[in-house]
């Protein structure tokens, strides 16, 4: 395995070098070593050198086998110039149009809802990961003024909406499931999710195994609160699909624990915790890296070692069931405690 790590910024530097730790472990327990290539993209290496990304920069992605995030972002780029290219661009460039995001919950005891537990929050959120209102079509008039006028457009095209519907109605059928819920705000957004509606009825209809069923994103977004054990599979637009997903984090106890694959099936892929970069927490040893190792994870099951993939989790849920964890989700660790814990489990594993 060749793997390119950004770490990026703020707690992306803290939570990067815990699943760096982790991978390491692993290669002792199975004698492969994954070859890591640290690049050191982020808003540092902007303000010393100007650049984001060299102009190589997502062919060199390309030539690894995957790429793992920490996050980006830092309040001395306020337009976040950086994280726009590095890792918006990364999703485009190399056409990730999967934003694959489990909701897993793994222990009851950090479920923050009332009498609910881990078998009411279990399902995935397959969010549209290049287009949506993230391209930045559009543009300012009169800047500054009073008149300003303001457009940022939302594209959506039949290719885009169809091949993240098919992804999530296929990944149902791979893994032994019976629902698909498509989330869009087409009473109001009456042109471009009409295709969403289009595309959901038709791709459905060769799926006739698969419940197909529609909410709209704002009382998804109240039942994913108040019955979250409805889901299985959400499907959504780009925009949509960032903002449940901070709620899935929540779900699973905190947005620390929630991890990411950025895809595209077959191709070189990204993968990073949901969280940002929280300046506040940076550099203070406090983050929870679980939602980065569970990124590994992921990473580690697309590139087909699923072996390796289930001993990080159990790690990960043995970390969790002791205790051993940083404060956001109830324990008394720092981040390098949490992931020493965690690789030591990983070099117990079998
Ligand atoms: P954030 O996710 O960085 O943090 C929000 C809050 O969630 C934090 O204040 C903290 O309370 C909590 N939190 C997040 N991760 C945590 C962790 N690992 N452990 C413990 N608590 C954690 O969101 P924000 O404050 O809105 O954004 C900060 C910066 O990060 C911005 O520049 C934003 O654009 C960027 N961002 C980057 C990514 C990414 O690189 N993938 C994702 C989201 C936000
Ligand atoms: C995420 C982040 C990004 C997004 C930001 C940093 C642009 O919030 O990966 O969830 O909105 O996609
Ligand atoms: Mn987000």
């Amino acid at each position: 395995m060749n793997i390119a790590v950004i770490a990026g910024d703020g707690i992306g530097r803290d939570v990067t070098a815990e699943a760096v730790k982790v991978l390491g472990a692993l290669g002792e327990v199975t004698g492969r070593r994954p070859v890591l290539e640290h690049l050191p993209w982020g808003a540092d290496h902007y303000l010393a050198t100007g650049e984001t990304l060299p102009a190589n920069g997502y062919d060199l992605l390309r030539s690894f086998d995957a790429v793992l995030v920490g996050a980006l972002g830092d309040p001395r780029v306020p337009d976040n110039r950086h994280a726009r290219d590095i890792l918006l661009g990364t999703r485009f460039e190399l056409d990730l149009y999967v934003n694959f995001r489990p909701v897993k919950l793994i222990a009851d005891a950090l479920c923050p809802l009332k009498d609910r537990g881990t078998k009411d929050v279990d399902f995935v959120v397959f969010r549209e990961n290049t287009e949506g209102v993230y391209v930045s079509v559009g543009g300012r008039f009169k800047a500054g003024t009073e008149d300003e006028v303001a457009i940022q457009e939302e594209i959506n095209t039949w290719k885009g909406v169809h091949r993240i519907i098919r992804h999530a109605f296929e990944y149902a059928a791979a893994h032994g499931l019976t629902k698909v819920c498509m989330a869009d705000k087409s009473n109001a957004m009456q042109q471009g999710h009409a295709l969403w509606q289009r595309v959901f009825k038709e791709v459905a209809a060769g799926y006739p195994g698969i419940t197909a069923t529609h909410q709209y994103i704002d009382a998804l977004a109240m039942f994913l609160v108040k019955d979250p054990g409805q889901y299985q599979v959400i499907v959504t637009n780009n925009l949509f699909g960032d903002i449940i997903t901070d709620i899935g984090g929540a779900l699973q106890g905190g947005l620390g624990m929630a991890a990411s694959g950025n895809l595209h099936p077959g191709k070189t892929s990204l993968f990073e915790p949901v969280h940002g970069s929280a300046p506040p927490l940076a550099g203070k040893n406090v983050a929870n890296p679980i939602g980065a190792i569970l990124s590994t994870a992921l990473m580690l099951d697309y590139l087909g070692h699923d072996h390796e993939a289930r001993i990080v989790e159990r790690a990960v849920s043995d970390a969790v069931a002791a205790g051993a964890t940083t404060t956001d989700i109830g324990g008394t660790l720092g981040t390098s405690a949490v992931g020493d814990t965690i690789v030591r489990a990983v070099k117990s594993a079998r």
